[in-house]
């Protein structure tokens, strides 16, 4: 590599300087491997810029990059992932963070202030990204629709808000509210229209408005910071010959093409960077190590973007962006020539986000071919060319065609040649182009299949030209060569249509192990796109008396998009006694504001200590095996690796921890039982070497059999825990049978979904004389301590374990944080040094568990009315290889399998199968969301069976007031039927139902479905030991108060409700009170913040501990009434008046008895309804949710804006579980889903279209604090309403295609399942043609 340097001018640079937040940076050598979010947060201690996923996918390192274009007299400013930017990219250029544009103690940037005031940030770590990507839109662009801001935030992922609050804070910056600021009677808009409870409402109080947006500053586009005039005035920082050298690499960039071709020649295994988006995926997760890396950005050759003769020439150098927004105004001026240009536009709207948009270019995609390219197969169809240099052959032409793809990412250009442009042509008269991408997420997905399609046509209408082309159907892009042929000179008309299918079906192979899976809908999609095609030109040609028939009208397009609306009910009540209650006011989450602006502090954002060291974990690569050897000598041969702990570190019991059954091996002994176990940790002075080291770990293992993977394999080989089934009986169920009318039986599964949690698991240890302090990413730093006491052998007091905050958690970091905050304690403890560590995407989610994945088979007994008399469950629940809490979560599965019916006689049996893969823990709704979905299959299948609607069965077996649930709880205060009716009545049910189905009559290949599916949730831990609470209050001379309290934020505004809580209690302004964090030592033996419970126990907690301080402060207070509160706690202070009280509470004995299963289990219900309607496209199997109506009783709120906050954010999470999440997994195994890439949570266009949520009125809890209510877990399951929604919606399709309407639909609902169900003469010529080929790709968990 050293021969390089003959290469390298003497006038090169070797420093990088560049401009962070107006601040000018000199990196006197930059090594190459830094990505900018590494130097942002590590070395420039700017750690608002979050790290979620490292591979372009989450959004959360959202930067802007800015440069002074010289040749356009402008600045140019995009948004890029700086997890993926090369540092070594950013030279001459300025970058602005989330804390460049504004802060808490200066000034807020209108954006920041607008996403935290209309709540749009819960946990916050997802904030400064979309904050950065919103700014970057406005920099951009002075006059905004919705549309921009939709297509700023593609790539931008939120996991808490269901993204409803962050769309209506931002559309405050679409011109007509902007040009009318300020009015008074300004609210957020509501998308019910006239139908808005407060039209019809006139007493309703001024304050029901979620957000204010009168407060809002105006937004000033020319108060920007200014773009560093050095930069502007040297053309010295684009003219450069960059030249950097790293530890591994090298980093140039070459100022002419001479330059580029001869680095080229000489060193042909040299790469070329663009947009990093390809290598920066490879180098981190793949660990590939490319040498020479060579920016092209400053050769002009590549950088040309022109029309010419026949097409347009698209340089090396382009970005897709800048692509675009050519094409766009090309398109504009020339829309008759411009189709295939058309169709690569249609395409870059869905490629990736916005932000690899930004840098990526459509040559790197080229070059890469991936079989799942979107771009390839529209250049294979349209027979585009590219022109190639190298120094030795010179120029060379080649056109894209079947010769071009040679291989699995493989391209027929040679290693020492430059790709100068790519030349994509016009379409002609009488030619048709359409490309079509089908992903398994709308925006920022990666294909499954991509289909290019090109016709032409003679004046007689004969077709002379045809080319049909594939992504995704093997490992090159294809063209479907004889099909293609077959159309040439036919007329376009269905006999030629049958026979392209026929074609397609033979010429097209794909079997069941091909990687990807899903081969029949692959396959299957490959016709129906065609089909979609063939339906489009007939529409646009109208021959020969050939047109399309109105019921086909729609098979031709996609679904539109369309803008979202929403709208929020709630009351608040005026009979408030002082200024100072804020109870069932909206306040805004405490910590909002710190978050939109990167200074709320997460574990990782920790300024590192003095000699801090890195841990990082060593996973098992085997899912059964016996632990043969371990060699740790290379990789403690490494420079700066410090250690290496086994479990030869932690004898005996010290090794094992588990939540219930302490069956968890810390670093595992002897056996691993699934790829997810930790064999060891290295500890080294850098992550990158940690890292390195971890990978040069030799562990030899036997492998053992039989390796459990599913449900079915746990079935087949009797794995389950012990004491398992667990059964509960009420009735008599063979009473039942034998004397019901009629009975039917079924099955229902559901797969795992990933917590996706925005903040990974991290940890910190610091060890302090004898005592250990731990600040970790925990739902339950209480059991952190425990656990890192007994692995030390050393007493609980002496360990510390402290959480500010947590970037989300939904029950994944309850016990699962664990595995990494226990070894990074042990290691400080052992090495007497700080250590850190942060799990990286792919880590986290092969490591720590999932919700469990369930199957649930039933039979059910009912009479001719409906009446469902008895059920028998069998539900087997996959915990993977150890217990955790499973148990726990089986035992809530059990007790809510009723959902909301009465059934006089239950059999419920539960089965907890023990399998090789990561263990499963609590997730949102903690096995209810599973069983709860039983009962609406159940519902709905005796309904179908006596043809009646399922609404009816519902009505007549709904729980009603007094009735006994099946654990016989008496049901008191149910709210149910007051639920269910207003929300048919606030959707106008009945009426859609019939628009529904009248459009399903007219249209055949988009179905429409509407479901209603109620809830019933039960407040408690089930365990009486955790339903206590501690919290500490402190009043300090200045009359500020501290409180603590034993429960974790992790967004779901716990903090806040306590502040709001002590506030009232205190009679005392809400800032003056505060929350700094949780910590073990000011409130010890805390329960996990789980089960929604936090916000009831810690709420009398504080109560009791604000009652205390209030008992001694009114002699004060009586005697001097007209005191302020400063002026009473000074007295309180000089008369040695105690201002510290603790508060305790301890909450109702759960006296459930199993054994005669009675007793009270839950402290009450929480209820709702929801109603979803969907619209389906048959042929892709594509749906968007286009209304939701929520109506749910919380009680009297304490704060109506963070539980609609929690009841859309669930709602959000429960419909990526039922209808897109879905964890693929190897038969051996595997975890194939490891980061955004692979793995789909909803993004921004997938929430529903209308989002309607209202809390019920005038329904107080008398068993809560402050008459509310718990609201973290029980809305989740409303999401069902989708499911089923789109059930009915796939029926409609059946009965057209005179296939029976009875079919089972499992969760996730993803495309591929929506289409394969929809039943017609596509798939049912596809299907008998998938050939089953030995193991199968992915199986079902
Ligand atoms: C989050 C994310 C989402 C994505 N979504 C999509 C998607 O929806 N659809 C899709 O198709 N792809 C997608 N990709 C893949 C990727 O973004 C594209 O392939 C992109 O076009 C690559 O361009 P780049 O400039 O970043 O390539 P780089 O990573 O810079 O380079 C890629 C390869 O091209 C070579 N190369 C680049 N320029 C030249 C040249 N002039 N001459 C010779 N070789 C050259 C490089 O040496 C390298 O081998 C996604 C990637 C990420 C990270
Ligand atoms: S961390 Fe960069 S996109 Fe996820
Ligand atoms: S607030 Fe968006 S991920 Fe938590």
């Amino acid at each position: 590599m050293n021969d390089i340097e003959s290469l390298i001018p003497e006038d090169k640079e070797t420093r990088l300087v560049f401009f962070v937040n107006g601040k000018k940076v000199i990196e006197p050598s930059p090594d190459p491997l830094w990505t900018l979010l590494w130097y942002l947060r590590k070395r420039l201690l700017l750690t608002g810029t979050k790290y979620g996923c490292g591979e372009g996918g989450c959004g959360a390192c959202t930067v802007m990059l800015s440069q002074y274009r010289k040749h356009e007299d402008r600045v140019k400013h995009i948004a890029v992932n700086a997890c993926l930017t090369p540092l070594s990219a950013v030279h001459g250029l300025a970058v602005t963070t989330v804390e460049g544009i504004g802060s808490t103690a200066e000034k807020l940037h209108p954006v920041q202030e607008r996403i935290a005031k209309s709540h749009g940030s819960q946990c916050g770590f997802c904030t400064p990204g979309i904050v950065m990507s919103m700014y970057t839109l406005l920099r951009n662009k002075t006059s905004i629709k919705y549309e921009d801001i939709e297509t700023a935030l593609q790539g931008n992922l939120c996991r808490c808000t269901g993204y409803r609050p962050i769309i209506e804070g931002f559309k405050t910056f679409i011109e007509p509210w902007e040009a009318k600021y300020s009015p008074v009677d300004q609210v957020a808009s509501c998308g019910m229209g006239k139908d808005c409870c407060r039209n019809k409402n006139n007493d309703i109080n001024s304050d029901e408005k979620l957000f204010n947006t009168t407060e809002f500053k105006p937004y000033d586009p020319t108060q920007e910071p200014i773009f560093p005039p050095e930069l502007k005035l040297s053309d010295e920082y684009n003219s450069n010959y960059l030249f950097y050298r790293g530890e591994e690499n090298v980093w140039l960039r070459p100022r002419s093409l001479e330059e580029l071709l001869k680095i080229k020649e000489k060193f042909p295994f040299s790469k070329i960077v663009v947009g990093n988006t390809e290598i920066g995926v490879e180098v981190k997760f793949k660990r590939k190590v490319y040498p020479i890396l060579i920016s092209p950005l400053m050769v002009p050759e590549l950088n040309v973007l022109q029309v010419v003769d026949k097409g347009i020439q698209i340089g090396g150098a382009i970005t897709l962006t800048e692509l675009n927004s050519f094409l766009q105004h090309f398109i504009e001026k020339n829309n008759e020539k411009a189709g295939i240009l058309d169709s690569v536009s249609d395409m870059l709207h869905y490629f990736a986000g916005q932000q690899v948009r930004n840098v990526a270019s459509l040559v790197g995609n080229i070059i890469t071919s991936s079989p799942i390219s979107d771009i390839n197969p529209i250049l294979l169809a349209s027979s585009a060319t590219i022109c190639v240099s190298s120094s030795r052959n010179g120029l060379r032409k080649i056109t894209i065609d079947d010769n071009f793809f040679t291989g699995y990412r493989k391209v027929n250009i040679a290693d020492n040649e430059v790709v100068l442009y790519v030349e994509i042509p016009f379409t002609d008269k009488l030619q048709f182009f359409k490309a079509y991408k089908q992903a398994k997420r709308n925006d920022d997905d990666i294909s499954i299949v991509t289909a290019a399609f090109n016709v032409k046509f003679t004046d007689a209408y004969n077709v002379c030209e045809a080319q049909i082309c594939y992504g995704g159907m093997g490992p090159t892009t294809i063209c479907a060569s004889k099909s293609s042929n077959l159309i040439k000179g036919q007329h376009w008309n269905d006999a030629m249509l049958q026979k392209v299918f026929e074609s397609l079906t033979q010429e097209l192979q794909l079997n069941n192990s091909a990687p990807g899976g899903m081969a029949a809908y692959r396959k299957s999609l490959c016709l129906s796109l065609f089909f979609r095609f063939y339906m489009f030109v007939l529409s646009k040609l109208q021959y020969n008396g050939y047109c399309i028939d109105n019921k086909d009208a729609l098979g031709a397009y996609c679904i539109p998009s369309a803008e979202p609306e929403s709208s929020q009910c709630f009351e608040i009540k005026n009979n408030r006694k002082s200024d100072f209650d804020t109870i069932g006011k909206p306040i805004v989450h405490m910590s909002a504001l710190k978050q939109a602006t990167g200074e709320a502090i997460y574990c990782d954002d920790i300024q590192p200590t003095q000699g801090e060291l890195y841990l990082c974990l060593v996973k098992s690569t085997e899912s059964y095996a016996r632990i043969i050897s371990m060699d740790s000598s290379k990789a403690l041969s490494l420079p700066g690796v410090v250690a290496f702990l086994s479990a030869d570190d932690l004898p005996g019991q010290r090794n094992k921890m588990g939540a219930i059954e302490q069956d968890e091996d810390i670093f595992a002994r002897n056996v691993v039982t699934s790829q997810s176990c930790i064999v060891g940790a290295v500890v080294a002075t850098s992550e990158n070497i940690a890292r390195k080291a971890r990978d040069a770990i030799v562990v030899n293992y036997e492998k053992l059999h039989p390796v459990v993977v599913s449900i079915e394999d746990a079935i087949y080989n009797k794995s389950y825990f012990p004491g398992y089934p667990k059964t509960l009986n009420k009735g008599n169920v063979d009473d039942a049978f034998s004397k019901c009318t009629k009975t039917t039986e079924g099955i229902i599964r559901n797969g795992a979904q990933e917590h996706f949690y925005l903040e990974t698991m991290s940890a910190i240890a610091v060890r302090k004389e004898d005592d250990l302090e731990i600040v970790c990413s925990s739902q339950d730093p209480a059991e952190v301590s425990i656990l890192v006491s007994k692995a030390l052998g050393i007493p609980n007091n002496k360990v510390v374990t402290t959480v500010k905050r947590i970037g989300g958690g939904f029950g994944g970091k309850e016990t699962r944080a664990n595995v990494l905050a226990v070894p990074v304690a042990v290691a400080a403890y052992k090495l007497k040094k700080p250590i850190r560590a942060v799990f990286d995407r792919d880590e986290d989610m092969q490591i720590t568990g999932y919700r469990h994945p369930c199957l649930i088979k039933y039979k059910v007994a009912f009479n001719d009315d409906g009446k469902i008399t008895g059920i028998i469950y069998e539900m087997y629940f996959n915990a993977g290889n150890y217990m955790d809490i499973s148990p726990s979560m089986v035992s809530r599965a059990i007790f809510h399998v009723d959902n909301c019916y009465f059934v006089p006689n239950i059999q419920v049996n539960a089965y907890l199968c023990k399998t090789n893969t990561p263990s499963n823990t609590a997730f949102r709704g903690f096995g209810a969301p599973q069983a709860m979905l039983a009962a609406e299959v159940v519902v709905r299948d005796v309904a179908a069976k006596l043809n009646k609607p399922y609404e009816n069965l519902i009505e007549m077996n709904l729980y009603r007031e007094g009735d006994l649930t099946h654990f016989n709880q008496k049901l008191v205060h149910c709210s149910l039927s007051r639920c269910w009716n207003e929300c048919i009545e606030t959707s106008n049910y009945w009426e859609r139902k019939k628009h529904v189905e009248e459009f399903n009559r007219l249209n055949r290949w988009k179905k429409k479905g509407i479901s209603l599916v109620p809830t019933k949730y039960g407040i408690s831990f089930g365990a009486d030991f955790f339903m206590q609470a501690g919290a500490l209050l402190h009043i300090y001379r200045d009359g500020s108060v501290l409180l603590s309290i034993g429960g974790i934020e992790m967004g779901q505004g716990l903090f806040t409700k306590m502040i709001q809580v002590a506030s009232k209690a205190l009679d005392v302004d809400i800032s003056k009170v505060h929350i700094s964090e949780m910590a073990t030592d000011k409130v010890p033996n805390s329960s996990p913040t789980a089960a929604s419970m936090s916000s009831d126990l810690y709420g009398m907690a504080v109560l009791n501990a604000c009652e205390k301080l209030n008992e001694r402060l009114k002699p004060i207070k009586e005697m001097n009434p007209n005191w302020s509160w400063e002026e009473w706690i000074s007295s309180a202070y000089f008369d040695r008046i105690a201002l510290s009280a603790t508060g305790f509470y301890s909450a109702q004995k759960v006296d459930y008895n199993a054994e005669t299963n009675s007793g009270t289990l839950y402290e009450y219900f929480t209820y709702g309804v929801a109603c979803s309607e969907v619209i389906i496209d048959c042929l892709t199997g594509d749906h968007q949710v286009l209304r939701t109506d929520i109506v749910m009783d919380l009680g009297d709120s304490l704060n109506p804006a963070i539980d609609i906050g929690q009841i859309e954010g669930a709602f959000v999470q429960g419909y990526g579980f039922y209808t897109m999440e879905e964890m693929l997994v190897s038969p051996s195994g595997e975890i194939l889903s490891k980061g955004p890439g692979a793995y789909k949570i909803p993004s921004l266009s997938d929430i529903p279209k209308q989002f309607n949520v209202s809390l019920l009125k005038g329904a107080p809890n008398p068993r809560a604090v402050y008459s509310s209510k718990a609201v973290g877990e029980p809305p989740l399951f409303l999401s069902a309403s989708v499911l089923f929604a789109i059930k009915e919606a796939i029926k409609s399709a059946r009965v057209d295609a005179g296939v029976t309407p009875d079919f089972t639909l499992s969760a996730p609902a993803t495309c591929a399942r929506i289409r394969m169900a929809c039943v017609d003469f596509i798939t049912q010529q596809v299907e008998p043609t998938i050939k089953n080929d030995g193991k199968p790709w992915n199986i079902e968990l």
